[in-house]
């Protein structure tokens, strides 16, 4: 069911792949992907820019974004890097998030020179190479949520709806993301969220939800009631209950941060219409 290719060797490897498996069903975060080889060894000038970034600039050189893409130091030492939290986060969240997922690169993938890493609600990715602009399909993490769907052929079909509109939206949006939401009984609506880092352009934006969507389809995920897909260029999540804020929405109950920034599950009967 893997569908990570890992560099490294033997029993390391091994390790890995299993602590993978169980990863997807606990949903434990963070994910992160770097490939140990002997070629993605950063020189110790590459390190020192990469300290850089991590030690204020990354976060602080725009000040208070949701996302962000700068570099640090002159080629062949020069160190890409970005970093995406979701929408709806405050500057407050995303940075303690982003803090965090500084800290869990740098400890899963110290001295390597590229990397990326998902905790629940954004990433962290540095690299040798320019990736800005670019559509970056691999790796492609995912979790679902497990549970029973009532009636999957009906399921699939809004899921296929929901997903052609945020695939024609999201892109369109200059903060490139997109929500939509449906309802799948009278109890039950489905809440989805499609978003891309803002250097893709539209069409890349669109190629990289659709890859989304495909791992979303693929038949290892029928019956699950819910999942993320996590890309370098973009990421897409669903669920049978409201995971993110909704600006303006009165008398809404608000989901509650955990100090990470995830949401904490509320009961399904707190989001159903009054
Ligand atoms: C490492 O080598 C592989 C295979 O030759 C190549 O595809 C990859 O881009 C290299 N990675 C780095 C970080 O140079
Ligand atoms: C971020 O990426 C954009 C798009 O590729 C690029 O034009 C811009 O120069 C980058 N920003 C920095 C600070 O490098
Ligand atoms: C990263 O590696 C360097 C050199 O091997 C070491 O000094 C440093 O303590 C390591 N950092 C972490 C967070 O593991
Ligand atoms: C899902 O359905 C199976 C078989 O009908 C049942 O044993 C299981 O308890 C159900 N799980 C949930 C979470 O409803
Ligand atoms: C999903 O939507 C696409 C585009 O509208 C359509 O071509 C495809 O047949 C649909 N797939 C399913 C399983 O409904
Ligand atoms: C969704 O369900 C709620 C509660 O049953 C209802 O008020 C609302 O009109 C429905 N929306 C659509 C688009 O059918």
């Amino acid at each position: 069911m893997s569908i990570l290719a890992f560099t490294c060797l033997g029993s390391i490897c091994l390790l890995y792949l299993l602590s993978f498996v169980s990863m997807v069903m606990s949903q434990t975060f963070p994910y992160s992907h770097c490939p140990c080889g002997s070629n993605n060894t950063a020189s110790t000038k590459f390190r020192d820019n990469l300290n850089n970034l991590f030690n204020g600039k990354l976060y602080d050189e725009r000040g208070n974004s949701l996302s962000y893409n700068t570099t640090d130091g002159e080629i062949p030492d020069r160190v890409y890097s970005n970093y995406i939290c979701r929408f709806d986060f405050s500057p407050e969240t995303c940075r303690n998030c982003v803090n965090k997922a500084i800290k869990n690169i740098v400890e899963q993938c110290n001295g390597t020179q590229e990397a990326v890493l998902w905790r629940p609600t954004c990433m962290v990715r540095y690299s040798y190479r320019n990736f800005f602009s670019t559509l970056e399909l691999v790796p492609i993490k995912y979790a679902w949520t497990a549970g029973n769907i009532t009636r999957p052929a009906q399921f699939a079909m809004i899921l296929n709806q929901t997903f052609n509109d945020l695939i024609e939206r999201a892109p369109l949006n200059p903060s490139k993301y997109a929500i939509h939401e449906s309802n799948i009984s009278d109890f039950e609506r489905l809440y989805s969220l499609a978003q891309c880092t803002e250097d893709l352009s539209t069409e890349d934006c669109s190629a990289c939800l659709k890859a989304a969507f495909e791992k979303v389809t693929a038949d290892s995920v029928q019956g699950m009631q819910g999942g993320r897909v996590l890309i370098p260029s973009c990421f897409v999540r669903y669920e049978l209950f409201r995971f993110y804020e909704v600006p303006n929405v009165v008398g809404s109950p608000g989901p509650i941060f955990q100090p990470d920034g995830e949401f904490i599950k509320f009961s399904l009967s707190k989001y159903l219409d009054k």
